[in-house]
């Protein structure tokens, strides 16, 4: 069992820094299995925290989810997403009310605006603090947001009471640095780094396996391993066995200062305000 150091979101609760992502999960069911059986192994691995929406697969993801899940409820902590076009005062509720349903549970730890869409942010997030106090959600955030509309989020009725922004960061898109992560750390609020490998794109790049090549690591954990040290929330998807394995072990691996400084070189950091990129 790997132990998983926490996050204190702005609100106090501890949040995982390592989960499991399910975008493409439920999509065939002839995959089905095997995306309950990934899940399972690892949360067998000691894994606690579940990545969702309800975009996946049409909802299949979040059934995925609750059966891969099953009685371990209380241990997991799920994320799960309202789609944009349902993100209005009455539409987020309705949204989660149908999302929880499908994880067969009654509360999500974290429900996220999936994307900003033509809703207003303040409808989005009175319906999110209808859902809180009401129990069905533990606190909510957004993703996809870039560093102004956070600003405007921040302006909106109770914008503040955001947790989390949910985005496209790894080394091959460091864009966020400039501004919207030094942003989020002003204000103590974790960011969570979706596709944390690139979907897989980057895994072969030279400085990669040098820098793993110098710890008897692979590409992928020394990818994981890069976020993970800055405090960052890391989600990686894996249906393959051995991928979930190897991905976990990113939690033992310790970059150097010249580990940094070749990956540094590779892949520099930004020096220039850069739009969000989105997958
Ligand atoms: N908020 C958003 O808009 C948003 C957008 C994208 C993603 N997300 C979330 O973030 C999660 C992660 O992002 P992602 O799924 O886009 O990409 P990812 O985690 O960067 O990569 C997943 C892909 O990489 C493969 N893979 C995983 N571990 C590997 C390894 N060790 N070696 C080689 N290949 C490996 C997987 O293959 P196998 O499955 O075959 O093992 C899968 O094809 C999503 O699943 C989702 O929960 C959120």
């Amino acid at each position: 069992m790997t132990s998983i150091p926490t996050v204190r979101l702005p609100a106090g609760i501890a949040m995982p820094v390592y989960g499991l992502g399910t975008w493409r999960m439920g999509e065939s069911a002839r995959a089905r299995a095997d995306e309950v059986k990934a899940l399972r192994h690892g949360l067998a691995r000691g894994v606690t925290l579940i990545d969702t929406a309800e975009m996946y697969g049409d909802g299949e993801a979040e059934s995925i989810v609750a059966e891969a899940v099953g009685t371990q409820r209380d241990g997991v902590f799920i994320v799960s997403k309202v789609l944009p076009s349902n993100a209005s005062r009455r539409g987020t509720v309705a949204a989660c009310e149908r999302s929880l349903k499908r994880l067969k549970t009654d509360r999500i730890d974290l429900y996220l605006l999936h994307w900003r869409g033509s809703h207003p942010l303040a409808d989005t997030v009175a319906a999110f603090e209808e859902l809180r106090t009401a129990g069905k959600i533990r606190g909510w955030g957004v993703s996809n947001l870039d560093h102004d509309d956070m600003q405007e989020l921040w302006r909106a009725p109770h914008g503040s009471g955001c947790q989390t922004d949910q985005v496209l960061y790894n080394l091959t898109r460091r864009g966020i640095e400039f501004d919207l992560l030094p942003w989020c750390r002003q204000r103590k609020m974790p960011v969570m780094a979706y596709s944390p490998i690139e979907q897989g794109r980057m895994l072969g790049h030279k400085a990669l396996a040098d820098v793993a090549g110098r710890h008897d690591a692979t590409p992928a954990q020394v990818a994981l391993a890069w976020l993970l040290r800055q405090g960052v929330i890391v989600i990686p998807k894996a249906t393959v066995l051995s991928h979930v394995d190897e991905n976990l072990r990113a939690l033992d691996l310790t970059l150097t200062a010249d580990d940094l400084a070749t990956l540094d070189r590779a892949f520099p950091a930004p020096t220039a305000p850069q739009p969000l990129d989105m997958l």
